[in-house]
């Protein structure tokens, strides 16, 4: 019988080599693998901070999507909360965080709209009730009641019984290209190991920094 506890160990402990990494998207992509098999649930779970129009900081969860080498894409309603802090001020930070690995990752960039196919492309694999609720929910806004709420599926629902839910229009992703991604792993002792990746700008080489904890 394999031994997943000591596995597991060892896995934490071989993992001290991140600090060797030179670039930070194959990194992130191999902690994101192990977060997968090891957390309970919603291993692509972020924080996401962006700023009000008097600079107050603002910070939910969401899911991310997707992400490669242009930046980390996450989907919500263009009329949120959110979605109005990202027009006026289109800069937001991330954090990752895996308890289960005892890491972080955390993630400061430049914020774009992904483009109509991509939304698109992504709307179209979500369940029929989330796409149902995409167009029902008037996210931010206030809600009278539980039931008003199920009025307004209910209302989205009939009109879509056959055939397939179009995207609304008020309902997109974002891209955050990050100029700065930090590793944080813990060590004993709060002897933590971190190492930021910073650049001047999208496409610039990274340099890399180890960081006092
Ligand atoms: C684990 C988790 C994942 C979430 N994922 C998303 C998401 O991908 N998109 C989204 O719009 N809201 C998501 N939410 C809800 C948001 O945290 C938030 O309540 C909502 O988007 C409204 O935020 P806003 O008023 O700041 O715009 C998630 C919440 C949790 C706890």
């Amino acid at each position: 019988m394999t031994d997943t506890t000591s596995m597991k160990h060892q896995t934490l402990l071989t993992s001290g080599d991140f600090t060797a990494a030179d670039e930070p998207f194959a990194l992130f992509e191999a902690w994101l693998n192990e977060a997968i098999k090891s957390e309970p649930n919603d291993p692509n779970a972020m924080a996401l901070a962006t700023v009000d129009q008097d600079g107050l900081p603002d910070v939910r969860m969401v899911l991310m999507k997707g992400f490669d080498s242009e930046g980390f894409v996450f989907y919500s309603h263009i009329a949120s909360q959110k979605g109005r802090e990202l027009a006026a001020n289109p800069k937001a930070a991330l954090l990752f965080h895996w308890k289960s690995l005892r890491r972080q990752v955390r993630i400061r960039g430049n914020v774009t709209p992904v483009t109509d196919a991509e939304a698109d492309a992504y709307f179209a694999t979500r369940p029929k009730q989330a796409q149902i609720g995409a167009w029902a929910s008037k996210q931010s806004q206030p809600l009278e009641s539980r039931f008003a709420f199920e009025q307004a599926i209910a209302k989205v629902a009939a009109k879509h019984v056959i055939g397939e839910v179009p995207r609304p229009p008020g309902w997109s992703g974002w891209r955050i290209t990050p100029v700065r991604i930090e590793f944080w792993h813990d060590r004993p002792f709060r002897l933590h190991d971190r190492i930021e990746f910073r650049r001047d700008a999208a496409g610039h080489p990274w340099s890399k920094t180890r960081m006092y904890p």
